[in-house]
């Protein structure tokens, strides 16, 4: 299913580098819609598929696969993603909601070296176009601490500071009308209130009653 095919549910992506606070935000914006009314599917990237379980065993070696390997994985997971779940969740009206989708892997291996806008439209071929991406904009510092602080660990291969600062220039060039820039460096509850700013609206064009 892509952009131009018609589909009944909703699909919201949250995106940003890490230690933005995204998944305690995909909590509280899956309650909020339960509390709603709506039936909410959230899910995530990397998945918990084949795929993403290779990816996830790649975390602390990620020199041991091509930047190609690398890609190429990613877009198996994305496939698996879409087939296996997006895809019949919208179909049956749900609203999904999902930590990450491809606008991380126009970040992340755009910064590696590949053409964001290419990662972009080849993904299009075949993942639905959301309709609303919230991304989440903090310094790489600020997300860095949050990371050590909360996870108590080292950053992985992914989250070293120098290749995030590029991954973060990468998300705030992306220009699309349905990516909204949300200021993550604020508290938990300022972030919410923005975030809810955004959904309200597309919860009322679909015709859904807001209580
Ligand atoms: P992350 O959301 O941090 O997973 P978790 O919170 O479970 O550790 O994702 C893991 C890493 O994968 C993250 O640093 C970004 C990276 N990534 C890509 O490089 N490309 C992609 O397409 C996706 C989806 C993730």
């Amino acid at each position: 299913m892509t952009s131009g095919q018609k589909r009944s549910g909703l699909l919201i992506i949250f995106e940003g580098i890490d230690g933005t606070g995204k998944s305690t935000q995909v909590q509280l914006l899956s309650e909020a819609l339960r509390e709603q009314g709506c039936e909410v599917v959230t899910t995530f990237e990397p998945t918990a598929g084949p795929f993403g379980k290779k990816i996830r065993a790649l975390f602390t070696n990620r020199a041991s696969l091509s930047q190609e390997e690398e890609l190429a994985l990613f877009m198996d997971d994305r496939r698996w993603h879409v087939q296996e779940l997006i895809a019949p969740a919208l179909a049956t009206g749900k609203i999904v909601i999902s930590d990450r989708y491809y606008f991380s892997t126009a970040a992340y291996q755009g910064a590696a070296g590949f053409d964001p806008e290419q990662i972009i439209a080849d993904n299009e071929t075949f993942a639905p176009v959301p309709d609303c991406v919230l991304l989440l904009e903090a310094p790489v510092a600020l997300g860095r601490r949050r990371i050590e602080e909360s996870r108590q660990e080292d950053p992985n291969d992914f989250e070293k500071e120098e290749g995030l600062r590029k991954v973060s220039a990468v998300f705030t060039a992306l220009k699309r009308d349905y990516i909204k820039r949300i200021d993550a460096s604020q508290s938990i509850e300022a972030v919410w209130a923005a975030i809810w700013a955004q959904v309200l609206p597309l919860l009322t064009e679909r015709g859904l009653k807001v209580k």
